[in-house]
């Protein structure tokens, strides 16, 4: 087609103006998706990456990786280079098609094999690694856990050699001894969860109706982030968690305190009308051990059918965590948090054993929380949906309390330590 007549040239020069555009463009975006990806591998403060295992399992995972990314980088390289070179070279500039061949045996036979070799080889140390992670003969301590719309339960069955006679129970943060085998023994209420603790291991679905296992080991005390990864509804994205290493010493001492018994507040306090505002709007759901009724009866929360995942995290103690609503706010303010985080290992235990206090309280959230929940955590996408189609509530409901009987509760809240 190399005959045009000469009125057609304004239109090739449209085109190449075109092209030029369409290039500059192309070279645009690459250098665009460049730059992301270069940035991204600079966050200095990533804890949920990958590549920083912190513990023997995640490590093992690790080992694994970095060896089979180099493979697969290293081909992914060779094949790109190659298909941009054959594009390059044999692209349609008018040539005569080339001789068309068939067959040539031992290059095939080659391209086959050696795919194969290399998929063997690291299938074999992928099953050991598979083994390994699945092993549950060696663990030092159970921790059952429990995920819900939207947020993670744990429980400690009794062990004695922990110092734990009675069940614990608890929400927001895995609390754990550094340098330990912790089995966790998943399941859910609900849907399907997903546990993953990047630096101290892999990611296992929590199930309802069945039990799935994880081992957990974080080398040296501290907090270590996660994020549920298995979409789960509305505030999937809300679902976190951290694990809060201590060394074997401090673990002892905050098992002593999570069983330690419940002290009311003194009488004539804004703590005790707290109290009372808790026995009258909360308890219905939220266990407190060893909180009493007026009668002297112990007050056990059961919640009732309409809640839609049976439960409601178990707030004895709750100022000995650092985070609430299924770990989607800080419990701590900025500064207080951040010293628990920045602490070194030395005085880690001290520092998160500690507790939240009045000045330490992250009040604005909790109050916000107290006052209209599931405002500040999406929890129906549809409200009308609620009670069109089951009337059961998801998460905390609006309980529509007022100013002083939150001033109330959360003076009460802040002796739950
Ligand atoms: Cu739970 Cu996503």
């Amino acid at each position: 087609m190399n005959h045009r007549s000469s009125n057609e040239t304004p239109a090739v020069g449209r085109l190449s103006v075109a092209r030029v555009k369409a290039r500059r463009f192309g070279q645009c975006a690459l250098v665009a998706t460049g730059a992301i990806a270069l940035l991204g591998s600079c966050a200095t403060n990533a804890p949920q990456d990958t590549w920083q295992p912190k513990g023997p399992n995640a490590k093992m995972i690790d080992d694994l990786q970095q060896p089979v990314f180099a493979v697969a980088g290293i081909i992914g390289i060779i094949v790109s280079v190659a298909v941009a070179y054959v594009i390059w070279r044999y692209k349609d500039r008018g040539q005569p098609i080339p001789e068309q061949t068939h067959g040539k045996p031992a290059l095939e036979i080659t391209l086959t094999v050696i795919p194969a070799l290399i998929l063997a080889v690291v299938g074999v140390f992928t099953f050991r690694v598979i083994f390994d992670l699945a092993r549950t003969d060696d663990t030092q301590l159970v921790i059952n856990v429990t995920g819900q719309q939207w947020w993670w339960e744990y429980d400690y069955p009794v062990q004695n050699e922990w110092g734990i006679t009675q069940p614990i129970i608890s929400s927001g943060q895995l609390v754990m001894p550094a340098g330990t085998k912790v089995l966790l023994r998943e399941t859910s209420r609900d849907v399907i969860h997903s546990y993953w603790i990047p630096a101290l291991n892999g990611k296992r679905d929590a199930v309802p109706g069945r039990i799935h296992t994880l081992r957990l080991e974080a080398d040296e005390p501290g907090i270590y982030a996660g994020q549920c990864t298995e979409f789960c509804g509305l505030s999937h994205a809300n679902m976190r968690m951290e694990a809060v290493a201590l060394s074997k010493e401090d673990f002892a001492r905050w098992i002593a305190n999570q069983q330690a018994a419940y002290q009311a507040p003194a009488e004539g306090t804004l703590a005790k009308e707290g109290e009372a505002v808790f026995l009258n709007q909360c308890v219905r759901c939220h266990q407190v051990d060893g909180l009493k009724r007026p009668d002297g009866t112990l007050a056990i929360a059961a919640p009732d059918e309409n809640v839609w995942s049976g439960a409601a995290p178990n707030l004895t103690k709750l100022m000995t965590r650092n985070t609430f609503a299924g770990a989607m706010f800080d419990l701590l303010r900025d500064a207080c948090r951040d010293d628990v985080w920045k602490a070194d290992s030395a005085e880690f235990g001290v520092k998160y054993l500690a507790g939240v206090d009045e000045a330490c309280l992250n009040v604005n959230d909790l109050r916000a929380w107290l006052r209209n929940a599931p405002e500040v955590k999406p929890m129906y996408a549809n409200p009308a949906l609620l009670t069109e189609t089951n009337g059961k509530y998801r998460g905390m409901p609006n309980l529509g309390l007022s100013e002083s009987d939150i001033d109330k509760l959360v003076a009460y809240l802040l002796t739950l330590k």
